[in-house]
């Protein structure tokens, strides 16, 4: 089972240590059409590279903010010294860099995030002046392959202490592993302290719970384990624990038959209700990512050594799981226009008795003869044929998908990019739904109506994971596209948050400017663009322990 590790964090005895020597990126080449990823600089990217952004920038002076003028509320980046803006010819680029330090949040006079937008324009600030888990891994990123690794570090840790508060919901009280989805930083100029507040979906609209918070925080302590060297932040009993709780919530026994995680409407980045209750791919993808992030980091003394084989048994039941159910191409899809229903026993070739009637029409036009994804949700009766473009590109950066799985993905891009990429890349989920559909799925929420926000909408921050996806899987052409077009607009717009319409050509209906994941996304995609290697910190290769396990379902079959 050591295979699964991650190649480039090792572990020694109990203690893992990081060698970034052994993870070598450059295996990708191995692959049929991988890309040329230079440890250092891509080919037709090296010209570009001369003007790098990823030079030194200056430490933040703490002691200075601490001075500045207090006040109650957020107090964001704007008096506080900011690191030298790194040179570069391209104007969006030193504008991304700009507004990205802008949106610093200061704890005590330590950088502790991001906030999610900050709109001059918007009168309804909601809770966007606060720091989202989500939102933050794009900016996180973003620094730590600028070397700047510190306020990375210092969100870890600061997230880790809510952690550890009691969480309740009215007379409720929540699992003691639960992350928030976001926090605010409250200053006090008479008092000149600094508080914070979070909010573990207690104050989020629609009371919705952040499965996902767990799992991104476990992606970026691996990810700033990779990019630092730095063991000594995994290592730490604090963290050791934190990742233990997390893995206690999901990882616990129940009355489940399957290996994916049941979850709430409106658990992930599409925070509101939109139909993806059940076993949402958004989450399986980063749950499966995170367990092998975990697996990575987690040390094997007494504690450990139960989760990671409780790891190593549920990575192996997920993805035969996902990867034969979920899958879907031309092929697959026949197969289930001519499904018999109501089969009893093992022996069923339609196992989750989906009646072919419920595939909706527009898919018959919609799948391509090359290419396939991963739908967005499985449960008896029912398929949520709809893409997801989050929950896709993490099966292909976790390795949850196959390599054909993968390439296919990146097939589909190419094949339906009008539909998934249009004129802003992209669409968090195709197509939108509709009139009567609208109205139950939703419960007529006029936010999301059809082709905007969560519903068909484009979204730029999904720039960065289609990138990586693109370096991993070796086509990086297609990201090259997709950074072109946003290039013509997102500045230029204000970064939005979304785009509306068909095509994303309008910036979205009640979008913010100046969102901190649609800057933080862009600076990430070209950082990697420059220097692929980067990619290595969110990509985990397929282990090969895990092959064994794949074979084909009886469904697979036409
Ligand atoms: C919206 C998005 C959510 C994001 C938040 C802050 O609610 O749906 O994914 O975290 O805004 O930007």
């Amino acid at each position: 089972m050591d295979g699964l590790r991650d190649p480039g964090i090792r572990k020694v005895g109990s203690q893992s240590s990081i060698d970034t020597d052994v993870f070598d990126i450059t295996r990708l080449l191995d692959r049929p059409r991988a890309v040329n990823i230079d440890r250092h600089r891509s080919l037709d990217e090296r010209a570009m590279s001369e003007h790098s952004v990823m030079g030194n920038a200056k430490a933040v002076d703490s002691s200075e903010s601490m001075n500045s003028t207090m006040e109650t509320g957020p107090r964001l980046g704007f008096e506080t010294p900011i690191s030298s803006t790194p040179r570069s010819p391209n104007p969006n680029v030193v504008d991304a860099w700009d507004a990205l330090r802008r949106s610093l949040v200061y704890f005590r006079g330590q950088p502790v995030g991001t906030v999610a937008a900050i709109d001059y324009q918007s009168e309804e600030v909601l809770n966007y002046d606060q720091v989202f888990v989500r939102d933050f891994v794009p900016s996180a990123m973003a620094f730590l392959m600028n070397k700047e690794p510190d306020i990375v570090k210092n969100f870890l840790l600061k997230t880790l202490r809510l952690q550890s508060w009691e969480k309740r919901i009215d007379r409720f009280k929540l699992g003691e592993g639960a992350m928030p989805a976001s926090f605010k930083v409250l200053h006090d100029s008479n008092r000149k302290t600094d508080t914070v507040v979070a909010d573990f979906g207690e104050s989020a609209i629609g009371r919705v719970a952040p499965v996902d918070s767990g799992f991104w925080w476990i992606i970026l302590l691996r990810a700033y384990t990779k990019s630092t060297g730095d063991t000594s932040l995994a290592e730490s009993t604090d963290c050791q624990k934190g990742m233990r709780l997390i893995l206690s919530l999901c990882l616990s026994e129940g009355f489940d038959t399957f290996p994916t995680l049941l979850c709430a409407d409106g658990c992930s980045m599409i925070d509101r209700r939109m139909g993806i209750y059940g076993y949402p791919i958004e989450i399986q993808a980063l749950f499966f990512m995170a367990l092998r992030c975990a697996f990575a980091l987690l040390k094997q003394d007494a504690e450990g050594k139960e989760f990671i084989e409780k790891i190593v048994t549920r990575v192996h039941a997920l993805s035969y799981h996902i990867r034969t159910y979920f899958w879907l191409d031309f092929q697959q899809l026949n197969s289930i226009y001519r499904y018999k229903t109501e089969e009893y026993s093992n022996t069923a070739v339609n196992k989750f008795n989906v009646i072919p009637d419920s595939i909706p029409d527009w898919l018959f036009d919609f799948m391509p003869i090359r290419g396939g994804y991963f739908i967005g949700n499985v449960s008896p009766a029912r398929m949520d044929f709809r893409w997801f473009a989050l929950g896709n590109f993490f099966t292909v950066l976790s390795s949850l998908a196959t390599p054909e799985q993968s390439t296919a993905v990146m097939d589909l891009i190419e094949e339906r990019w009008e539909e998934l990429v249009g004129e802003m890349p992209l669409k968090v989920a195709y197509p939108a739904i509709e009139a009567r559909e609208w109205q139950i799925v939703t419960g007529c929420d006029p936010k999301n109506t059809r082709w905007s926000y969560h519903n068909g909408g484009s979204w730029p921050v999904l720039l960065w994971m289609l990138t990586a996806a693109c370096i991993k899987t070796g086509r990086p052409q297609i990201a090259r596209k997709a950074i072109e077009l946003a290039e013509r607009r997102l500045a230029k717009d204000g970064w939005p948050e979304y785009y509306d319409g068909k095509l994303g050509r309008y910036v979205g209906k009640q979008a913010k400017k100046f969102q901190t994941w649609s800057i933080a996304g862009y600076l990430v995609a070209k950082l990697m663009m420059e220097d692929p290697s980067h990619a290595g910190m969110i990509c985990l290769e397929e282990d090969k322990a895990m092959k064994p396990a794949l074979k084909r379902s009886s469904s697979w079959s036409c």
